[in-house]
């Protein structure tokens, strides 16, 4: 369906125009009319950006019954879903998971706690099926979503329990079950006491007997699993040649953080240089490419499922405006060297990398969400990654040198949309480009950016949207394309994009510290804000999600629209 009047009427035009003064301080940018051969074989997904839970916290933030879901996270789902034509992407897992137990009887509530004493990195639970009518109906409520479900593998010899959970996370997801993730971190399990040594070999027989029992089960009738969710001392590679690449496969796993505060606040922790510097994003995302590429020569998709910026729980730098440039930059960096999705790992209340927090950790029903700066990265990484044909490829456009060179204090991306109807890559074409202006703690630091004319054949004319920030220390006045997230998920602002003639090339200003995401080419879309509604005209089928057009009453239609640039096409996505 294509509305073409409410695309060209939510869409706020603003012409910049800057002469073009040759500057010593601009990076040129050079963005090829065809992707790199070596970036052409992951072509991405416009839900490239997925979300991630931990399950011991799930309840406080998506609710306890399926009839206590916030209002405040479905605005939260909602406005990422939006910004995709495709699913949005939900993982529920972790150490968490790997350590509970599934109750089919517990039909009351979501989980409980089994031991207050537990380590708060891993807290074990008891949780039933109501998960999954919780997760059903925020995806009745925030939009489509595709769900993956962590199995544990801490005791295969009695995998009664796995099983159980499988048969009904298969028959109450249905077809949102994108997958299950056989075991957590399985390369910590000697680490952490679940086992007293355990390495590679231990681990591939025990895999093969679950998945044993599940076939028996008729539970891996189509390919469903993924694995490894390697995170620290093994390397992917290693695994999948140890028999995981015969096993049939979904996807194969990987989280991964570049810190962690595991034993409190340290040097590294806290070094918000360390997270400014590309050459470090790459270096941190380089982790088992050997392992990732040979992934995608035999076809399997890559997922990281689990990134944020320190593991256990954060440091004091980890709700930063530094933190939203370098989750952006990890994130297309991850699409760059040939993994399909990735998910920014949210926690229970209070860890400081959180995308967001309840009030406390006890009332997640009432208002006062506070909206941490992580939130921001996922709002970017959704917009960044449409395409009119549904399929983008990431290159890093090394700009000044930035993979190698420490002294960069900028990165840029190019994205081509991929032609569908061609398999030669040289029928690409190029479509988005990002600038990330990693500046310094001040505001005067705009960076110039020098880009080439648009493919020919499409208009002259460029448009692009501004994230910025007055510093990266800062943790709540950020802006994208104008727009800023309250409370409750609710995006305030009207959402601008600008405008800029560029038929013989053009430079753009980047805010410091700030990202830009600029449009240009045929086939580029961006995600438009719907027009606000009457709210006359409120409907009720919407379950009372607060909108940012509704005040305090429940808003009608949330539709999702892109606007192509040269000619304006829109798209309508999920109702909410
Ligand atoms: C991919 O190809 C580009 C351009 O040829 C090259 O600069 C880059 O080093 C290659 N990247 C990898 C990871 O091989
Ligand atoms: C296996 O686990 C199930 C459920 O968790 C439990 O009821 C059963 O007693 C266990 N069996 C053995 C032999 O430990
Ligand atoms: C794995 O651990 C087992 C038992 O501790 C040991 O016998 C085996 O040699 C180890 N394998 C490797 C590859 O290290
Ligand atoms: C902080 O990060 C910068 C940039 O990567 C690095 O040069 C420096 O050594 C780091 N400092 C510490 C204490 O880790
Ligand atoms: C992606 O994987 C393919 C297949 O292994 C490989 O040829 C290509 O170089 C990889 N791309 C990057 C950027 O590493
Ligand atoms: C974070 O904690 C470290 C170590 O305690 C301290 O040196 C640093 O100033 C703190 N940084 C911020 C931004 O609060
Ligand atoms: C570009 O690279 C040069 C040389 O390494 C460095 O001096 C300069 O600060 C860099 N500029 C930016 C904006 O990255
Ligand atoms: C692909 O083919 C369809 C149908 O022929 C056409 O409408 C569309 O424009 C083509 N897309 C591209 C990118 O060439
Ligand atoms: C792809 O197309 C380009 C030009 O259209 C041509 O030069 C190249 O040989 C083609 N590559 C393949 C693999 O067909
Ligand atoms: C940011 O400013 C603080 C003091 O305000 C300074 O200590 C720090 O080095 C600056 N960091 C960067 C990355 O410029
Ligand atoms: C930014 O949002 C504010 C508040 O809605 C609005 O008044 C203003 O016109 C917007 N600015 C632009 C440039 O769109």
């Amino acid at each position: 369906m294509f509305i073409n009047s409410a695309a060209t009427a939510a869409f706020t035009l603003i012409s910049y125009s800057f002469t073009l003064i040759p500057s010593v301080h601009s990076i040129t940018v050079t963005f090829p009319n065809i992707p790199p051969q070596n970036a052409t074989m992951n072509a991405v997904a416009d839900n490239f950006l997925g979300v991630s839970y931990e399950l011991s916290s799930f309840d406080t933030l998506w609710g306890k019954t399926a009839d206590a879901v916030p209002e405040a996270m479905q605005n939260y789902m909602s406005n990422l879903n939006m910004r995709t034509t495709n699913s949005l992407r939900i993982r529920v897992g972790g150490n968490a998971m790997d350590g509970s137990t599934y109750v089919p009887t517990m039909t009351d509530q979501m989980l409980v706690l089994t031991d207050p004493d537990a380590y708060f990195n891993d807290q074990p639970t008891n949780f039933g099926p109501v998960l999954f009518d919780v997760m059903n109906t925020m995806a009745e409520k925030a939009g489509q979503m595709q769900f993956i479900i962590g199995l544990s593998m801490r005791d295969p010899s009695n995998d009664t329990n796995v099983i159980q959970l499988s048969q009904a996370a298969e028959s109450k997801l249905g077809s949102r079950l994108d997958a299950m993730l056989l075991g957590n971190e399985p390369d910590l399990y000697a680490g952490h006491g679940e086992r007293e040594a355990y390495n590679i070999s231990a681990y591939i027989p025990e895999i093969a007997q679950v998945m044993n029992d599940m076939r028996g089960q008729s539970l891996l009738d189509k390919p469903i699993l993924g694995g490894p969710t390697v995170c620290c001392s093994w390397s992917l590679g290693d695994v999948l040649n140890a028999g995981l690449k015969d096993d049939g496969y979904k996807y194969f796993s990987i989280q991964h953080y570049p810190n962690n505060a595991c034993s409190g606040l340290n040097a590294q922790n806290t070094n918000m240089s360390y997270y400014l510097s590309h050459t470090n994003a790459h270096s941190f995302t380089s982790w088992n490419a050997d392992g990732i590429n040979l992934a995608k020569s035999l076809g399997t998709p890559v997922l990281l499922t689990e990134y944020n910026s320190v593991s256990c729980g954060g440091s004091n730098i980890s709700n930063t405006f530094g933190m939203t440039l370098w989750a952006i930059d990890a994130g297309l960096q991850s699409a760059a060297q040939n993994v399909s999705a990735v998910y920014i790992h949210t926690r229970e209340y209070g860890v400081t990398y959180n995308l967001f927090d309840p009030p406390s950790s006890k009332n997640s029903l009432d208002p006062d969400w506070r909206t941490g700066t992580m939130y921001y990265a996922a709002l970017f990484l959704s917009e960044a990654t449409s395409s009119s044909t549904g399929e983008t490829i990431v290159a890093d456009l090394n700009v000044n040198n930035s993979i190698y060179s420490s002294s960069a204090t900028v990165a840029a991306y190019g994205l081509w949309s991929v032609n569908n109807n061609n398999t030669n890559s040289s029928s690409d074409t190029r479509n988005k480009l990002v600038l990330i202006n990693f500046g310094t703690n001040t505001s005067a630091s705009t960076q110039l950016f020098e880009i080439s004319a648009p493919p020919s054949g499409s208009s002259t004319t460029i448009q692009y949207r501004v994230l910025s920030a007055p510093s990266v220390f800062e943790d709540l006045d950020i802006s994208w394309a104008n727009q800023t997230v309250l409370r409750n998920g609710l995006l305030d602002g009207t959402q601008e994009t600008r405008t800029m003639e560029c038929a013989s090339g053009c430079t753009i200003e980047v805010p410091g510290p700030g990202a830009v995401l600029v449009l240009l080419g045929e086939g580029s879309v961006f995600y438009i804000d719907p027009e606000p509604t009457d709210s006359s005209s409120n409907d009720v089928q919407n379950g009372g999600v607060q909108r940012r057009f509704g005040s305090t009453s429940s808003s009608g239609v949330v539709a999702c629209v892109m606007v192509v640039v040269g000619f304006m096409v829109g798209v309508v996505g999920g109702f909410v």
